[in-house]
């Protein structure tokens, strides 16, 4: 890191003159400004690291000015200067996201003590930010359009990485990508389509969990006007939406299977017919599709179809689970702290590193988005300006960190499913209505998880089901 540069914005000045002088011998580089116009004019024209407020500055709130300068460079670090009686217009400019306040008139003392403690909150943020600029595996332009991040430093991730390089090279060719819940899928499967050559055109995002078993035809196909009660306008499909671009298959392994028979035709031939309709329409899409179910296993229990499983897994992608690759745990926490303090217009908090040993030995069922939420609440709770393992809500598992035995953990997964779905039985006294809806799915797939699980409905006569 070169000379931190400090702008000093302040109306006195013998006051900025005092302090640049200051600065320039304690290492900084120290631009003056005596106005507000000035002091917003340099602010633009010159690479700023620390600005110096004065909150009472002629005719203008200094306080505007840092809320201004926070919406306008949230990553631009304040201290305010006040005078005697001043403290609610520094508690404010605190709680607006200043780091420190100066007393006029100051000490030597005070300002080293300041200088100190920005300079070490500088440095630790150009840390932060180098690190996250390393550890990030995706380029600017496919951040900006997936609006998310991918970060990781472990083989295993960047293995998972070079596959979906692969697969955005071969836009024609179908992806099966396989993982525990909250490893990433989703946004690998944005990658793949944002950095192929379908990138202009449609990303569809289809949850087959969501989709009822009544309208699926419809939804996928599309329907001609009239064709059944409903169809009150002509309608495209998800295949035709798709046309040129991906159609993203979410949650593969709910997908009922008289409806998996009809997707595979469409895969083959690449034409659909619209319900009611006669003709047939071509459409050019590639299909992403993605479960945290073992699918080979389900083709053995006749649950999904061999032949859709050989047509969708061309290119297979298996997105290991967090506490299989420990080392993305450390640069994952970096860049949530930053990205969540930065959101949050708190100082980038430092990280203890008992914390990370303690991360790093956690088995993380909810995997990165486990690891996501916990910071963001850690974030919110933390009063202080570093973050300890108390701060966050690790809990204490009984599962093993690390388990070399894939079908051990998939059958965790599944029992999990099983155990939500009966635990909701209960409490909804066994309405499905009810227990789809708190689960997030549709009856038909609750149906269809319980008839998976071989979870049966009280006899009938002492139910309150509405079916
Ligand atoms: N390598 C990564 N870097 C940064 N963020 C990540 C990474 N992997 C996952 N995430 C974040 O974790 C959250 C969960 O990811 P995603 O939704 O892609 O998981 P998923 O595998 O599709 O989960 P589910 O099976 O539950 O749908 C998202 O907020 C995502 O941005
Ligand atoms: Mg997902």
């Amino acid at each position: 890191m070169g000379k931190p540069t400090v702008l000093i914005l302040d109306d006195e000045k013998r006051f900025t003159e005092e302090l640049s002088e200051f600065l320039q011998n304690s290492g900084f580089h120290a631009i003056e400004a005596n106005t507000a116009e000035i002091g917003l004019l340099k602010l633009k024209s010159e690479q700023i690291d620390l600005l110096i407020l004065d909150i009472r500055l002629n005719g203008v709130s200094g306080l505007d000015i840092l809320k201004d300068v926070k919406v306008k460079y949230p990553n631009l670090e304040v201290i305010v200067v006040s005078a005697h009686g001043d403290m609610d217009t520094v508690i404010n400019a605190m709680r607006m996201g200043a780091i420190d306040y100066l007393r006029k008139p100051f000490r030597h003392i005070d300002v080293q003590i300041a200088i100190e403690r920005s300079r070490k909150f500088l440095v630790l943020q150009n840390k932060i930010s180098q690190l996250q600029e390393n550890c990030s595996l995706i380029s600017k332009y496919i951040e900006e359009r997936i609006n998310r991040q991918f970060i990781g430093v472990s083989k295993q991730i960047n293995e998972v990485f070079e596959l979906a390089m692969t697969a955005s090279k071969y836009p024609d060719v179908n992806v099966l990508i396989t993982g525990e819940s909250g490893t990433g899928k989703e946004n690998i499967a944005r990658i793949i389509h944002y950095a192929s050559k379908r990138k202009d055109h449609v990303l569809c995002a289809v949850n087959s969990s969501a989709i009822t078993d009544s309208l699926s035809e419809s939804e996928f196909f599309g329907h001609k006007k009239g064709s059944f009660t409903g169809a009150i306008i002509d309608k495209k499909g998800f295949f035709e939406t798709s046309n040129k671009g991906t159609l993203f298959l979410d949650e593969i392994a709910d997908m009922p299977m008289n409806l998996q028979a009809k997707i595979l035709r469409a895969i083959e031939e690449k034409m659909i017919t619209r319900v009611g309709e006669t003709h047939q329409i071509a459409t050019d899409f590639r299909i992403i599709a993605a479960t945290n179910y073992d699918v080979e296993k389900l083709v053995e229990e006749k649950k999904f179809r061999l032949d859709l499983m050989y047509r969708l897994n061309t290119i297979h992608i298996h997105i290991p689970p967090l506490r299989e690759r420990p080392d993305d745990i450390e640069p994952l926490l970096n860049f949530f702290v930053a990205d969540f303090c930065n959101k949050l217009n708190k100082p980038i908090l430092s990280i203890d590193n008992e914390l990370i040993n303690a991360l790093m030995s956690y088995h993380f069922p909810g995997n990165v988005r486990e690891l996501k939420n916990m910071t963001n609440r850690a974030i919110i709770f933390c009063n202080g300006n570093k973050l300890y393992e108390h701060n966050f809500q690790i809990k204490a598992g009984t599962a093993p960190k690390y388990n070399n035995n894939s079908s051990i953990q998939k059958l965790n997964l599944h029992e999990n499913e099983a155990e939500m779905i009966r635990t909701a039985l209960q409490k909804y006294n066994n309405n499905q209505t009810a227990v789809s809806k708190s689960l997030g799915i549709q009856r038909m797939a609750l149906i269809r998880k319980m008839h998976k699980y071989g979870i049966q409905f009280p006899p009938k006569g002492h139910s309150e089901n509405t079916v």
